[in-house]
């Protein structure tokens, strides 16, 4: 609603000050460092994001963080889950309540730096850019374009207002909030960053504004704002890195906005993590050298459901579900080594709360779980999701779809052996079938296009069901396409008239289980089974012979599995269990070898390297 006055709706109770550019920000700067409510202060944050961490477990986590001697903590906004539809409400609950986190925040005495974007980066879907506007091909992404910006306007015209009575200015714990992301790692259009500083001011953010950039010359020119800090992300090489900020901006305070302690890992790549003591001396060093720091990541938490991102430089390479990224909490929140290394160094440079160190949290016990009923998804399919008829298949954003799978189908009307050519390409990994029986997998990341096959008759059924692995989340690759991308073509001759079939797989409900103690063939199937517990308490799903899928426990989507690994089981936090019965769900895309899964106290996200 462009021209709408946020501020004027009564819901919110904005302070008559925030109107209007008259205040000066709760946090401030000199040259030495900054100053908040006119006293020294130094930020010693930790990222956290909201959207990864079971809400029932934020006070826990957050406590957790200023124990370990953390003044403030940092989390991003992720545009494409709180709007998931352009002309819908904002959603602002469960996971992503917001504003619940920052008054949690705010009970436990620490202070916010919120990163709205509205690109994020983040390893998440898209990083961040709602499916529905990255797939028009012509908007230019992260740029003055007004198709962008006009989104932009419109979507912080609902984020802000419930945020601004959380701003410090309003007594909230927001002290400061970031331009973009790593803007010169993408881009040069200064009037783009110049639109999201008004966009922010207009609406009523007044506190401390800055942006950050990995540090060299070229990104921080292009990243950065007169008059808004040029904040750093970096991991290592710390005086070389501080002197890159000293020389682009004497007359700023050193700021690393994300201090990278550990590493995210892919599908097929090796399990990242850093040396506790060798982080914990960088630390040092940034602290001593009178640095302010964000701590990427405090506490990582997980992907759950469809929300990972990818990478694309060489070949796609999608993220895993962990988001553990070695922090000093783990991914089921208990203190790690660097948790214990990282408070002794900021002991050296502050006083840390004199509280002990909370114990690693409880473990359920192991156990096994019978999945004892099946629907095989191929027979189902119209049950599951109404097809859509079109001529050549439809890109899985034409079905309305921003996440999960798509189901296409067609006949073939020759018989006998010849080429399946996919024109474009599959995002991101399909598997085909002929007549219900699997003949071949494309996958993105080897840009398949061909499948030699035999077909058995004329009129054979060929079922292609596609897999969306993530949006590419860095680079120029962000809103590539999913599902199929073009026409398909038997030896020469296009197939035509295809039925879609949308599977976000968001409501299972419509599953129809039976019974049954076989395994089905080797085709996409669900399983389910149910477990005990006597007490809830985090487990970590193990899943032996079992191929690739995802995984839904009491219905909440855990995310994806995949015996690719490095990852080899799956977080199941406390809160979504219950005493007595649970159930579990799988989605199985190839085969499985047993009928059970394994409940352990024991996460396996692959063998280390540093
Ligand atoms: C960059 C981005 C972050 C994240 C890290 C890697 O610094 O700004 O969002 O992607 O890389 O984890």
């Amino acid at each position: 609603m462009p021209g709408r006055d946020p501020l004027a709706d009564p819901q919110y109770s904005i302070p008559l000050a925030l109107k209007g550019n008259t205040r000066m920000p709760a946090l401030t700067t000199t040259s030495d460092g900054f100053l908040l409510h006119g006293k020294p202060f130094r930020i010693l944050s930790g990222a956290m994001h909201y959207f990864r961490v079971h809400p029932d477990q934020w006070a826990d986590r957050l406590r957790k963080a200023r124990l370990m001697g953390l003044n403030t903590v940092e989390t991003y906004v992720p545009w494409n889950v709180h709007q998931p539809d352009p002309e819908g409400e904002l959603v602002l609950d469960g996971l992503l309540d917001l504003p619940r986190y920052l008054s949690l925040a705010k009970e436990e005495g620490l202070h916010v730096l919120l990163r709205p974007g509205p690109f994020i980066c983040a390893e998440w879907d898209g990083g961040g850019l709602p499916g529905w506007l990255t797939s028009d091909p012509d908007i230019r992404l992260r740029s003055s374009d007004p198709r962008f910006t006009g989104a932009v306007d419109r979507y912080l015209d609902l984020l802000l207002p419930p945020l601004l009575p959380h701003m410090a200015e309003a007594g909230g714990p927001v002290i400061a909030v970031q331009v973009e992301n790593e803007y010169g790692a993408y881009g040069d259009d200064s009037a783009y960053l110049k639109h999201l500083e008004q966009a922010f001011r207009n609406r009523g953010v007044e506190e401390f504004l800055f942006t950050c950039d990995q540090a060299d010359p070229e990104h921080l020119a292009a990243g950065s704002l007169p008059g808004v800090l040029a904040a750093g992300t970096f991991g290592g090489r710390i005086d070389a890195a501080l002197d890159q900020y000293r020389a682009h901006r004497p007359e700023d305070p050193l700021m690393c906005a994300e201090f990278w302690i550990g590493w995210f890992d892919h599908w097929g790549g090796p399990h990242h993590t850093r040396d506790a003591a060798d982080a914990a001396a960088d630390l040092d060093r940034l602290l001593s050298a009178g640095a302010s720091v964000n701590i990427y990541m405090f506490h990582g938490g997980t992907n759950f459901g469809f929300s990972n991102g990818a990478n694309h430089k060489h070949a796609y390479e999608p993220t895993v579900t962990s988001y553990d990224y070695d922090a000093p909490l783990t991914e089921s929140g208990d203190p790690g080594p660097k948790y214990h290394a990282f408070r002794e160094v900021i002991a050296r440079h502050a006083s840390v709360p004199d509280e002990p160190v909370p114990a690693p949290g409880p473990k359920l016990p192991s156990a096994t779980v019978e999945l004892t009923h099946r629907a095989a998804l191929l027979p189902h399919a119209d049950a599951l999701a109404a097809p859509l008829r079109t001529e050549d298949p439809a890109m899985m954003d034409e079905l309305g779809l921003s996440f999960g799978y798509a189901l296409y189908r067609t006949t073939v009307p020759t018989s006998g052996q010849g080429l399946l050519h996919f024109a474009g390409g599959v995002g991101d990994r399909a598997q085909v079938f002929l007549d219900g029986a699997p003949v071949g997998v494309l996958e993105r990341r080897h840009h398949d296009e061909a499948l030699p096959v035999l077909v058995p008759r004329p009129g054979a059924t060929l079922d292609v069901l596609v897999e969306n692995m993530g949006g590419v989340n860095y680079g120029p690759r962000i809103g590539a396409p999913k599902g199929l991308l073009g026409p398909v073509s038997f030896s020469g001759t296009v197939l035509r008239a295809w039925d879609n079939h949308p599977l976000p797989l968001t409501d299972l409900t419509a599953v129809p289980f039976t019974p049954s103690d076989a395994t089905t063939d080797a085709v996409p199937a669900f399983h389910r089974g149910t477990f005990e517990v006597a007490e809830p308490a985090d487990a970590f799903l193990a899943l032996p012979g079992w191929t690739k899928g995802q995984a839904w426990v009491n219905g909440f989507h855990l995310g994806r599995y995949w015996n690719r690994g490095p990852q080899h089981t799956l977080y199941v936090p406390a809160p979504v269990l219950r005493p007595g019965t649970n159930d579990l769900v799988l989605f199985e895309l190839h085969a499985t070898t047993g009928t059970t899964a394994r409940l352990t106290d024991t996460p396996d996200l692959g063998p280390e390297i540093s």
